[in-house]
C-alpha cells in the first residue's frame, strides 16, 4: 500500500509548485504539492486568479485578521462566471447563513445560536452516539465486507445532527444527495451542471425543513430545532428565513465534515500499524486522539478570505481585494510550526490540539466539540471491536477540493470482538 509518509520522495518528483484541483493525483494526496508550495511559492496565484497561502503562520493570520471577509465580494471588483452569478441570484431570497456573514451580523447569529449549542446538549449526545456506533456495528458485523462510507462513516454523524436537530424521520439518502450537491457550492471548480444540480438540491432542502419547522412548533422537544424557535419566538431577531438557514448549515455542516474525520481518520491508521496498534491498546490517548486525526489528513482542505486591507504574507506584499484560500491541510503540516515530525501521525502528540482544522477566529467551527466527540467515538469503537479491519481495495475519493475525502472505501471487518 502507498505510504503517504514517503513525502520527500514524492515530494522530489514534482517539478512545479502548483495548486490544481483538476490534476487526479493533486486530489488523490495534496501533501507532496503542499510542501513544495510552502517551500517554493507560499503566496500562489492559482489558475482561478486568486491567491493560495499554505503556511501555517500565513494561514492562521488571515482567518484571524479582522480585515477580512467571507461576504462574496465584499470589495466589489471581482468579475464571476455566469454560472456563479446564476447561483447567487438563486439564493437571493434567502439570507446567507453565517458562514458568508461578517460581523456585526455575523456576531448577532452566531450569538444567539452558541447559546443553544451547550456543551450539555453536546455530553448528552455522547451517550446517544455510543449507543448508535456499537448498534451499528453490531448490524455490520453480519455483512463483514461493507463501504466504510457508505455503511458507517456517513450514517454515524448523519443520525446524530438529525437526532441533535431533533429532525422526524427522513428518507437517509434523498436528504443526503440533496445536501452533496450543496456543498458542491463551496469547491471553487464548480461546473454549470453542478450549479443546476444544487439550486435544485438547495429548493428541496429548504422545502424539507420548513416543513420540519412547521412540524416542530407543534411537537416541540428537547432538542436543538426546539431551542432556536424559542429564540426566534423570543422576538430576538430571528427570523423564520434567518432560522432555516441557520438550521440548513448545521445539518449539512454537521454531517459532510465529520464523514470525512471517520473516513479520513480510520485511512489514516490503517496505513499506519504502529499507530493503530496504539489506538487498539491504549485508552488513554481516547481524548487526545481525534485531534491528531484531524492535523493528519484534515476534513476541510481549505477556507478562504477575501482582504479589506493590504498585508504582509511570507514577506509578500498582498492588496486588499484579493481573494485569499487558507489551505488548512496545508498548514497543519507545516514544519516550520510543528517541527520534522509535521508529515508522521503521531496519536500521542502533545499539541496536536493547534491543528486549524476547524478553523480559527471569529469562524472557529461552532461544531468543533460534537464533531471530536463523534471522531472518537466511532473511530476508536470501529477499530477495537474489529481489530482485523483490512482494506480490501484502494479506496476513491470524492473529487472535492474543500471537503475532502473518501467516497467508496471498501473494507473486511474481520472477526469481532465483544466489547463488553
Ligand atoms: C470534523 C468535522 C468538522 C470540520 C473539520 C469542520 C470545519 C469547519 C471549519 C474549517 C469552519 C470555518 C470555516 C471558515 O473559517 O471559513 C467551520 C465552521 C462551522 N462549522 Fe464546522 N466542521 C466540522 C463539523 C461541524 C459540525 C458537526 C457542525 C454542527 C453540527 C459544524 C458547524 C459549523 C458552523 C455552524 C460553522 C460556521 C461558524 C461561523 O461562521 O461562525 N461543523 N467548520
Amino acid at each position: 500500500m502507498k505510504q503517504e509518509n514517503d513525502i520527500d520522495a514524492e515530494t522530489e518528483q514534482l517539478v512545479e509548485a502548483s495548486w490544481n484541483p483538476f490534476d487526479p493525483d493533486f486530489l488523490i494526496n495534496p501533501y507532496p504539492q503542499y510542501q513544495l508550495l510552502r517551500d517554493q511559492d507560499p503566496v500562489h496565484r492559482t489558475a482561478f486568479g486568486n491567491l493560495v497561502v499554505t503556511r501555517f503562520d500565513d494561514v492562521f493570520e488571515v482567518l484571524r485578521n479582522p480585515n477580512t471577509s467571507v461576504e462574496r465580494d465584499r470589495a466589489g471588483i471581482i468579475e464571476m462566471p455566469e454560472h456563479i452569478k446564476k447561483l447567487q441570484e438563486s439564493s437571493m431570497d434567502r439570507p446567507p447563513s453565517i458562514l458568508m456573514l461578517d460581523p456585526p451580523e455575523h456576531t448577532r447569529l452566531r450569538k444567539l445560536v452558541q447559546r443553544t449549542f451547550t456543551p450539555r446538549g453536546i455530553e448528552k449526545m455522547r451517550h446517544v452516539t455510543t449507543e448508535l456506533v456499537d448498534d451499528l456495528l453490531d448490524q455490520l458485523a453480519e455483512k463483514r465486507e461493507i463501504d466504510l462510507i457508505k455503511d458507517f462513516s456517513f450514517v454515524v454523524p448523519f443520525v446524530v445532527i438529525h437526532s441533535m436537530l431533533g429532525l422526524p424521520d427522513a428518507d437517509m439518502l434523498n436528504v443526503r444527495e440533496w445536501s452533496q450537491t450543496l456543498v458542491q457550492t463551496l469547491e471553487p471548480n464548480i461546473t454549470p451542471e453542478q450549479v443546476d444540480a444544487a439550486i435544485w438540491g438547495g429548493t428541496q432542502l429548504n422545502e424539507y425543513l420548513t416543513e420540519a419547522l412547521a412540524w416542530k412548533r407543534n411537537t416541540p422537544g428537547d432538542d436543538l430545532l426546539s431551542d432556536l424557535i424559542a429564540v426566534e419566538e423570543g422576538g430576538e431577531g430571528l427570523t423564520e428565513q434567518e432560522l432555516i438557514s441557520m438550521i440548513s448549515l448545521l445539518f449539512v455542516a454537521g454531517h459532510e465534515t465529520t464523514v470525512n474525520l471517520i473516513g479520513n481518520g480510520t485511512h489514516s491508521l490503517l496505513n499506519n500499524p504502529d499507530q493503530f496498534k496504539l489506538v487498539l491498546n491504549d485508552p488513554s490517548i481516547d481524548s487526545t486522539i481525534a485531534d491528531e486525526l484531524l492535523r493528519f489528513d484534515s476534513p476541510v482542505q481549505n477556507s478562504g478570505r477575501q482582504l479589506l486591507e493590504d498585508m504582509e504574507l511570507s514577506g509578500i506584499h498582498v492588496q486588499a481585494g484579493e481573494i485569499v484560500l487558507t489551505a488548512l491541510g496545508s498548514a497543519n503540516r507545516d514544519p516550520r510550526f510543528w517541527g520534522d515530525s509535521a508529515h508522521l501521525l503521531d496519536v500521542k502528540r502533545q499539541d496536536a490540539a493547534r491543528h486549524v482544522s476547524f478553523g480559527s477566529g471569529v469562524h472557529y467551527c461552532l461544531g468543533a466539540a460534537l464533531a471530536k466527540m463523534e471522531g472518537e467515538i466511532a473511530i476508536t469503537r470501529l477499530i477495537r471491536r474489529f481489530p482485523e479491519i483490512a482494506i480490501t481495495d484502494e479506496p476513491t475519493f470524492n473529487s472535492r477540493i474543500i471537503l475532502r475525502g473518501r467516497e467508496k472505501f471498501p473494507i473486511d471487518l474481520g472477526i469481532p470482538v465483544n466489547l463488553n
